[in-house]
């Protein structure tokens, strides 16, 4: 390709991608499937190899990469970065309406009530609409650049949908629950201490140096607040969060304008109950005064503005006693010890137990036996000790130290050197079994209706299951001989099992639980190599040429499968008929599901690889020999000798055009 007609395809690539990260990420509803996303990628990335110097400022394979930097500079922002001050209570909130209405006297008012998102403050600057700076609020006068960690956040645009000449931004980065939970087992995993909230982890991982590993966290943000716009008039702030909208930035989907400080109380509550719901933390409320001209009226103080405030929720802490301290080993073989708690009533349930991460936690916050202790319960989130209270001790508390053998298996425990997990090196150690049975079985791995981890332990206990492939070979009168197993649930488990085969490749990697990799890592696999099959075979090279798969993970994918325990489960779970290709057919449509499929001759509009990526994602297999068993051949140009053996055989021969009209 020659230089002009390069640039011009970079431009459009560069616009495409952009516009489908739109609607992935802001909008969080795709066009387009994955793999057409990263072909997209893939052409781009190949086109600014050949041309680095026409690489565009919005590219978005400039979201990743560049070495890490030695600091970050200051940056001033445009205007200051105000935080606020806080209501408690309804009382408060009434006060703060007085205190406003005061200041406006006569003049109706409008409340504009958003969540207040527990995450890291942040601005970002737009100038013709493209993303030049983001910077943290520091002292809100000053804050730090780290343009190169928030372009990596997805749901940032790096181009607006429209280019105003001037915009500065304010929001909140955040990370999702979910990503803070995967990244904290990673985290125990490789033996480095785990994250105290998912508030502490945004912001830890946006002060990165190196933009790599800020790009390896799954950050998102809303934007809440201009901070300076120019080409354009703003009259409200519910007006302000639609122009954010138009340009493509994220604004938080629960905002509501409200008539008076009654319906404000009322909003603040119904979130109140609601706010475990979220797949983010927010730890309160934030009433801003909409008009912008009243606000200019009411001014700000030094530190807040007096047209704002926020409702903080209600602590969720109660206090107990911690009676035992004992282990229990992770299907990785860690163990973590875990707090057995005298039970309290805390947000709305009943605690009796808490997590406590692992020994050197037990030491920072000197946990004893017998302590009284503050505990903090958010969500379904597993509850915390936040703090020994020492003033209560008589003592006759006790200190815990880590046993040197596994509690269940009793084999000698391991530390490795600069971690700081203990592990039960034994992989047949059948705690370690049992825990990655309950992995497999789990929501996000192969997500098996009414096999939780009572079952799973009833099962291995009668001798039924040994490893997952175990499940299924269950048989209806296995199943019902187990006590508290009815008719009804047995065929209702079965049921769940059997729809569990056509789960997709990605589930399963996961579900396998290969050490470091994770739900992520088990989606970027499966579409990068489409099947087990290939998937099996790569090498660890193949696998570190994958960006976000790093050494660590490559080897312990090898490792996984060249142990012949895990090779013969993957065989049963084959032989049981459990999906082992990509499906990733759009919408899921799998017109060819088990079909088998051999292909001859020279294809036109497909390469031999391409052809048979395109069957298993529709649900197909492709096999190398025409048996009885082939349900068609794929004949192009030219065929050969498998040809006349699928005539022989009676084996439906095809054309592409035929073929097409199959998958149409
Ligand atoms: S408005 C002058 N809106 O809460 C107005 N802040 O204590 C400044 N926050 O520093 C902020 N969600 O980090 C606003 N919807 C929201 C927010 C929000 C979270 C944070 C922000 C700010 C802190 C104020």
């Amino acid at each position: 390709m020659d230089r002009a007609a390069a640039e011009k395809r970079i431009r459009e690539l560069t616009d495409l991608i952009n516009e489908h990260n739109y609607y992935y990420y802001v909008l969080d509803s795709p066009r387009i499937t994955d793999l057409e996303f990263d072909n997209l990628m893939k052409e781009l990335m190949e086109l600014e190899q050949a041309f680095p110097d026409l690489i565009p400022p919005d590219s978005p394979t400039r979201r990743v990469g560049g070495m890490p930097a030695a600091g970050f500079a200051a940056v001033a922002h445009l205007a200051p970065m105000l935080s606020l001050s806080n209501a408690f209570n309804d009382q408060d909130l009434r006060d703060f309406d007085r205190r406003v209405r005061g200041g406006l006297p006569g003049q109706p008012v409008e409340y504009v009530v958003e969540l207040k998102i527990d995450g890291l403050a942040v601005s970002l600057l737009y100038e013709n609409g493209v993303m030049v700076r983001g910077a943290t609020r520091g002292d809100g006068e000053m804050g730090e650049d780290i343009t190169r960690n928030l372009k990596t956040v997805n749901s940032i645009p790096l181009r607006l949908r429209r280019p105003v000449p001037l915009l500065e931004v304010r929001g909140e980065a955040f990370m999702p629950k979910k990503e803070f939970l995967r990244l904290n087992e990673e985290r125990e995993e490789a033996g480095e201490p785990t994250l105290a909230n998912p508030r502490n982890a945004a912001a830890g991982s946006l002060r990165q140096l190196d933009p790599r590993i800020t790009a390896s966290r799954a950050l998102d943000a809303f934007l809440y607040g201009i901070g300076r716009i120019e080409g354009m008039t703003v009259a409200s702030h519910m007006e302000g969060l639609d122009i954010l909208k138009e340009l493509g930035l994220k604004v938080n989907p629960h905002i509501k304008l409200l008539p008076s400080i009654d319906e404000v109380i009322d909003y603040c509550r119904e979130w109140t109950e609601k706010r475990h719901d979220l797949p983010y933390e927010i730890d309160g409320m934030v009433v801003k005064v909409n008009s912008l001209a009243q606000q200019a009226a009411l001014g700000a103080t030094s530190k807040s503005p007096r047209w704002a405030i926020a409702y903080k929720f209600p602590a969720e802490e109660a206090e107990t006693v911690v009676r035992d301290i004992f282990v229990r080993v992770g299907r990785t073989g860690v163990l973590t010890p875990t707090a057995s708690l005298k039970p309290v009533k805390v947000a709305g349930s009943t605690v009796s137990s808490a997590t406590l991460h692992n020994e050197d936690i037990i030491r920072d916050k000197d946990i004893r036996i017998g302590d009284h202790v503050i505990i903090h319960k958010a969500g379904d989130v597993i509850p915390e000790i936040v703090r020994v209270l020492p003033e209560k001790r008589t003592g006759a508390e006790r200190i815990f130290s880590m046993p040197e053998q596994c509690p269940v298996c009793e084999t000698r425990v391991e530390r490795v050197e600069g971690e700081v997990a203990v592990r039960c090196p034994n992989d047949r150690c059948p705690g370690r079994e049992r825990e990655g049975l309950i992995h497999f079985v789990s929501r996000d791995a192969m997500d098996i209706e009414g096999l939780g981890p009572s079952v799973v332990t009833a099962l291995i206990e009668a001798g039924l299951v040994n490893d997952a492939a175990d499940l299924y070979y269950l048989k209806f009168e296995d199943l019902v001989k187990l006590e508290r197993m009815g008719k009804k649930s047995s065929e209702n488990l079965l049921n769940a099992i059997e729809k569990s085969k056509s789960n997709s490749l990605a589930q399963l990697i996961f579900a396998l639980g290969i050490r470091l990799v994770g739900e992520r890592a088990g989606k970027i696999l499966a579409d990068h190599f489409g099947s087990m099959e290939r998937l099996k075979a790569a090498s660890v090279e193949e696998l570190t040429a994958i960006p976000e798969i790093g050494p660590k993970m490559a080897d312990s994918i090898v490792a996984y499968f060249r142990d012949p325990v895990n090779l013969r489960l993957l065989d049963r779970l084959e032989a049981a008929g459990v999906n082992m290709v990509q499906e990733r057919a759009e919408e899921g449509r799998r017109p060819l599901q088990g079909k088998q499929f051999v292909l001859t001759g020279a294809l036109s509009k497909y390469t031999r690889k391409e052809a048979q990526e395109l069957i298993e994602k529709l649900g197909g297999k492709v096999s190398s020999g025409v048996s009885k068993n082939t349900d068609y051949v794929l004949a192009g140009e030219d065929p050969g000798s498998k040809y006349d053996k699928a005539r022989a055989l009676g084996v439906p021969i095809i054309t592409e055009e035929e073929f097409e009209q199959m998958i149409r």
